[in-house]
């Protein structure tokens, strides 16, 4: 029976992996953690409400005294940080929020769980912990920088992150490999490919695309839309992390990727077919800066030395995830409030290239 901080657990994956690990680990206590921004919504995980082993607890990472707090009432085995400031778009407009957050959040639970878990010192002056304990830092594929038209992310390949948010990831990546090797903290980290399936905001590129051709408005296409990224379900993203958290060597890293590499326009061009709408509504915009042209993930670490594959194809899970939008019409009115609104008005109403919207 282990206890388990999950943060960022009302956002899209951290919703997912904790209903995931309500069904897989019942017997488990889960505390999310989770300031509830503009991403964070409760809605999704109704389900567990009034479940003995679900406790929600509204706060921000940052806050020092309510992490140790948090730490000294529950006796966390795991720790599971999913809390983060995600979308490339905004870290670009706004990026000392996505330092906060995902470098000195990352830090102060760093910190908490060092304290909370070392029962002494080693003969050499290492701090020694509590058995069966673990920090797992969520991170992505995003550290990398971006690939040519070949080639795929090992975890040796060089961090070179080139947004603001990859940035503000790899920083915190670079922390929990310094407390793996100083502190000798049993750490990992996961770098996953992007992720897609129910509950995902739509400010990313499958659920816009999904809204935009269910209200028949025109889609945003960045640029020449030839950009790839190596699409994993949310689901098998979930099942990847149970099996780091129970399977994976202390300070190792290992990337998660689905082996689905597809060029955006083309995702765009399938949603559109599978909604019967015609192509009329693709709009090439304005290309984000510094955009990374391709991802792609070796996975070859986790699935032959931790034994996970991923379940889902992708024609399988995009279908499935584009029925999910069309028949949660209420979650979907419920997050697309004023603010969501104001967000693409000041983000895609100023997009300028010729033919934009
Ligand atoms: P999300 O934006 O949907 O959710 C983030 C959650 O964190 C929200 O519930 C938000 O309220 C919460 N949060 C934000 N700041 C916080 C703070 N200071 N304190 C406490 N809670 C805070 O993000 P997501 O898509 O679910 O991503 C989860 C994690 O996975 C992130 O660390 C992200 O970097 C990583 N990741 C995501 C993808 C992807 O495709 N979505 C891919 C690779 C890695
Ligand atoms: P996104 O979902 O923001 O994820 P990330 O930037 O983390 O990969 O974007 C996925 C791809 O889709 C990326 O190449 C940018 C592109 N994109 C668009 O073309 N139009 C859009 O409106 C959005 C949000 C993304």
């Amino acid at each position: 029976m282990k206890k388990v901080l999950v943060t960022g657990g009302a956002g899209f994956i951290g919703s997912n992996f904790i209903k995931y690990l309500a069904d897989m680990r019942g017997s488990w206590t889960i505390v999310n953690l989770d300031a509830l921004t503009y991403a964070g919504n409760l809605e999704n995980l109704k389900d567990l409400e009034g479940s003995e082993h679900y406790i929600f607890a509204k706060g921000d990472i940052t806050d020092r005294m309510l992490v140790e707090s948090l730490f000294e009432t529950h006796g966390f085995d795991y720790v599971i940080n999913f809390a983060a400031e995600s979308h490339v778009d905004r870290s670009i407009k706004e990026p000392e929020l996505f330092i906060k957050t995902n470098v000195l959040g990352t830090q102060c639970l760093l910190d908490a769980a060092k304290t909370s878990w070392q029962t002494g010192r080693d003969a050499d002056g290492y701090p020694v912990y509590r058995n069966g304990v673990k920090y797992l830092q969520v991170s992505t594929d995003e550290v990398y920088g971006a690939l040519g038209n070949t080639g795929k992310f090992t975890e040796t390949t060089p961090l070179a992150p080139n947004s603001p948010y990859s940035a503000s990831k790899a920083s915190a990546d670079m922390l929990a490999r310094a407390y793996h090797r100083t502190y000798r903290l049993p750490v990992n980290i996961t770098r996953c490919s992007n992720n897609y399936g129910p509950y995902q905001f739509p400010e990313k590129l499958i659920p816009l695309m999904i809204v935009n051709t269910l209200d028949s408005k025109p889609l945003p296409v960045y640029g020449d839309g030839l950009q790839v990224r190596d699409w994993l379900h949310v689901k098998d993203h979930c099942s990847a992390i149970l099996t780091v958290l129970e399977k994976g060597q202390p300070g190792e890293v290992y990337n998660i990727g689905g082996n689905n590499e597809r060029a955006n326009i083309e995702i765009v061009r399938l949603i559109l077919k599978t909604l019967g709408k015609t192509e009329d509504l693709i709009r090439h915009v304005e290309d984000r800066l510094g955009h990374d042209r391709r991802y792609a993930i070796d996975n070859t670490k986790i699935t032959t030395e931790l034994g996970w594959e991923p379940a889902y194809t992708f024609e399988q899970g995009i279908k499935e995830t584009i029925e999910w939008y069309c028949t949660h019409t209420d979650w979907l009115s419920h997050v697309r409030s004023g603010a969501y609104m104001a967000y693409c008005e000041s983000h895609y109403g100023n997009k300028s290239r010729p033919g934009g919207i």
